[in-house]
């Protein structure tokens, strides 16, 4: 990929670029809907990756070329970056560039190539990947110190403010601090994390349904709506102030039960349950109990599924079709929900007959060729060594 990169981007600007950036994406082991509530996530970043090759400018142009948009060529300048109206791929870098600006830091207008191999519109943050990377990259074109943490929430107010979708932190958090070899612990209220070791025998397959998930950020959206309404529906019943479902006991909501509408119930029960899950997923690698784990993560689907109802047939079938085969210890839908991939924990010497064994069988019974990756925890966002 790199070299592809780098000879479009002598073709198109003549010149070879000083800079080479890359971010990962992302699979969320378990901590589902719950970082916008301000809870627990247990993301990993992948192999798959986002790679921006730059070099400097000596004016404020900023001129973007997407090789998997079919070279559509993006041309801005860094005093009006406004979003494209269209909510085309390039307001990633157009928000992430516009936020780090408007902090006060200085930096050149530059040329970029954009290339990736995260499948787009499958639910592994190709698009949070875009904006870190461009983060990274705009750091290193300043000589910028941008503090990690401070950068994930850069990205996240970015998504939030020019694409439309009031996602949580847990995408760019993990994509920015990730760490090879783990998995990370995030508490998205205190944004406190730590790195988690998972199992020696574990392996960590991503079943992609094909079925893309890009039109479901109004049902995104919906959802937080709902939990924010349903936090304060709580509040006034119990006669509280909560900061998030995390102060609310299961107790606490079935007292409440009759006096909310079902859906909004529901909701909260996936939270709150899905919270403790994660702690209780943690717990479980620590003891290297795999199938503890897995079970945490079955429960975690239909947690999703029923309560929260952000699944769809594909990914319940694909679901279904993982867990019936030896050596899979848990399968549930990961990311957004309502398309994209599931996330399977399976035993590491069987990994590659599984995956075989899945995609034979999601063709057999919906007639879609799905896509299956094996996961390795990769390190968060950095530089490339040019050479
Ligand atoms: C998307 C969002 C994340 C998170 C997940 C659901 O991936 O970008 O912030 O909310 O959905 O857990």
């Amino acid at each position: 990929m790199k070299e592809k990169i780098l000879a479009a981007f002598e073709k198109i600007y003549r010149h070879k670029p000083t800079l080479i950036v890359r971010a990962p994406g992302r699979v969320n082991l378990i901590g589902e809907h719950t970082d916008y509530n301000n809870g627990y996530v247990l993301p990993m970043a992948i192999g798959n990756e986002v790679m921006i090759a730059a070099s400097p400018r000596i004016d404020d142009q900023v001129n973007l070329v997407a090789l998997d948009k079919g070279n559509e060529e993006v041309k801005f300048s860094l005093f009006d970056i406004r979003p494209d109206s269209l909510g085309a791929w390039n307001n990633y870098p157009r928000s992430i560039i516009a936020l780090i600006k408007r902090n006060r830091h200085s930096f050149p207008g530059f040329n970029a190539v954009i290339g990736g191999n995260i499948p787009i519109g499958a639910g592994l943050s190709s698009s949070a990947a875009l904006l870190v990377a461009t983060g990274i990259l705009v750091e290193a074109l300043g000589g910028l110190k941008l503090d990690k943490i401070e950068l994930a929430k850069l990205c996240q107010k970015g998504e939030n403010l020019f694409c439309g979708v009031e996602s949580g932190i847990m995408d760019h958090f993990v994509i920015a601090l990730a760490k090879a070899n783990h998995a990370l612990l995030i508490d998205c209220f205190t944004l406190a994390y730590e790195y988690i070791l998972l199992p020696e025998n574990a392996a960590i397959l991503i079943c992609n349904t094909m079925k893309s998930r890009e039109l479901s950020n109004s049902a995104y959206n919906e959802r937080k709506a709902e939990c924010n309404k349903m936090l304060v529906e709580l509040g006034k019943i119990h006669k509280k102030s909560y900061n998030s479902f995390r102060d609310v006991s299961l107790i606490e909501l079935a007292q409440a039960e009759k006096q909310l509408p079902f859906y909004l119930f529901k909701r909260a029960k996936h939270v709150i349950s899905e919270n403790a899950r994660v702690l209780a997923a943690v717990e479980a690698a620590a003891r290297d109990d795999l199938a503890g784990l897995g079970i945490l993560m079955n429960e975690s689907h239909e947690s999703l599924r029923s309560l929260y109802e952000v699944s769809s047939i594909e990914l319940d079938t694909m679901v279904k079709i993982a867990r019936q085969q030896k050596g899979v210890f848990g399968a549930r839908l990961t990311g957004a929900g309502f398309g994209g991939c599931t996330v399977n924990l399976v035993e590491k010497q069987s990994a590659q007959t599984i995956a075989e064994t899945i995609k034979e069988q999601y063709y057999k019974q919906t007639g879609v060729k799905a896509e299956v990756y094996l996961a390795t925890p990769c390190a968060g966002a950095s530089l490339v060594a040019m050479g």
